[in-house]
């Protein structure tokens, strides 16, 4: 069975803690698309993994894990997870494979990133990490791939042409004294020797476990709603963060794949600028980043948050094609006297049941709210959804039949045991 996980808001659903809990019963996970912009977090017993680019099964023995020709590579972050979990005791050897076309963040992606923001009028809160400029130059047919990490003369052309022009950009547009050609093709090098061992064709091998009726899990990074074609454009990342970026992400047709599953958290949350319809007023918004800890993975910026929005929701299930939910962090609306879904937006007078496209219509657009009770704070963690509070359930239920899509995991807490099945 083939599986794609995706986020169906604006990341930070808590795809790593599904994606940790789901490995246990498959062969393969893969990364499709993003890069060090994303931070999955799984927690085991008292320690927390965050990953940016290994995908969140790294912890699973046996496991392979692929990195897949979609994903953008800084291999400084790669190289410093890598360490970091030997560093925990937990081997990767054979088990890591990385796509050669996969393309590589350079220093000056990095750099450009942050000038570009500096720059703009409606600034987009990137993570900085260089995301934007590598697919920029992969679109743009001028990027450097991890294959070309191994062959010095092809890695001395292609880092020429792009210093050529990019340093000129660096001193003319950002005041900027741009970067040495040696330092970067010697370190490069190194990285290409470093990463030598885990080059492989990432698309034959997942083409190959599907044929041997073997499971693969598709881990999505960022979410639906930062899609760069479906999501709040121009607030959005630079890869196609929907279900259909796994084909295109891994080389792995869209007739294997048997399963999409969408993640959503039971509220939403969005870190960087752009609409939020749902958006919480300041002082809930504080009390729920308090309760939820809604702090960027990878950035550590405060999370904006907001009520669960039906409208987003119900275009990420059409665009995914999700056939089930995970419900993440209901523990967090705990003690609620009432809590609101959002099931349609005002704008001008109209009614919008479907996620309208328009950038003013989705900055100015007021939620209509279904309202309902809330339940009491619980002393012991449910297990079971029997044990959930009659009012949860029915929230559940709601959201449930608003989507008209089945829930399959339901989770209330950031531990492993902290997760109810529904299958
Ligand atoms: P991802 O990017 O989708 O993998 O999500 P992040 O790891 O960035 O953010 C999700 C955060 O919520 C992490 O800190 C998780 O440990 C935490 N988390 C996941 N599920 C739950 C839950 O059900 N309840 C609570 N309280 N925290 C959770
Ligand atoms: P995971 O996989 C939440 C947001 C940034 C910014 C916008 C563009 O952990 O869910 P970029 O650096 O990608 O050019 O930034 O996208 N963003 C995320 N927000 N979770 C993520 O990943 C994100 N990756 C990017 O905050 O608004
Ligand atoms: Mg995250």
């Amino acid at each position: 069975m083939n599986i794609v996980l995706v986020g169906t808001q604006w990341g930070d659903e808590g795809k790593g803690k599904v994606i940790d809990i789901l490995s246990q019963n498959v062969d393969y996970i893969v990364r499709y698309q993003g890069g060090n912009n994303a931070g999955h977090t799984v927690v085991t017993g008292n320690k927390e993994y965050i990953f940016h680019l290994l995908p969140s099964g790294i912890l699973h023995k046996g496991k392979i894990c692929c990195i897949g020709n979609g994903v953008v590579i800084d291999p400084v972050v790669l190289l410093k997870e890598i360490n970091d979990l030997a560093k925990s005791g937990i081997a990767i050897d054979s088990r890591l494979k990385i796509s050669p076309l996969a393309h590589v963040i350079m220093p000056y992606h990095k750099n450009l990133d942050l000038l570009r923001e500096s720059k703009r009028a409606n600034k987009i809160g990137t993570t900085g990490r260089g995301i934007g400029p590598c697919y920029s130059d992969k679109i743009n047919r001028c990027g450097i791939r991890m294959l070309d990490l191994l062959n010095a003369a092809v890695l001395r052309d292609k880092l020429k042409d792009n210093l050529n022009e990019k340093n000129e950009i660096f001193r003319k547009v950002y005041d900027h004294p741009g970067f040495n050609f040696n330092a970067i093709y010697k370190e490069y090098l190194g990285y290409g020797r470093r990463f030598r061992k885990y080059l492989a064709n990432t698309t034959l091998i997942l083409n190959e476990a599907t044929r041997k009726g073997k499971d693969v899990l598709f881990e999505g990074a960022q979410g639906t709603f930062l899609d760069i074609d479906f999501g709040t454009y121009p607030f959005v990342t630079s890869s196609s963060a929907t279900s259909g970026g796994a084909c295109i992400g891994t080389g792995v047709a869209p007739v294997s794949i048997d399963k999409v599953i969408g993640v959503a958290k039971a509220y939403t949350t969005r870190v960087g600028e752009g609409p939020f319809p749902t958006e919480f007023v300041s002082d809930f918004a504080e009390f729920i980043r308090q309760k939820g800890k809604e702090f960027g993975a990878t950035t550590g910026r405060p999370r904006r948050c907001g009520w669960f929005d039906g409208v987003m929701s119900k275009q990420a299930v059409l665009i995914n094609g999700i056939t089930e939910l995970a419900i993440m962090k209901m523990d967090v609306l705990d003690g609620l006297k009432v809590i609101k879904l959002c099931n349609a937006y005002k704008y001008k007078g109209k009614i919008f049941k479907e996620f309208p496209y328009d950038l003013q219509v989705q900055k100015n657009a007021v939620p209509v709210y279904k309202e309902v009770p809330g339940w009491p704070e619980t002393r012991v963690k449910p297990r079971t959804f029997k044990q959930l509070h009659p009012n949860a359930k029915d929230y559940l239920k709601l959201l449930s039949d608003m989507l008209g899509t089945k829930i399959s995991m339901i989770s209330v807490g950031s531990a492993r045991e902290d997760t109810i099945s529904m299958v």
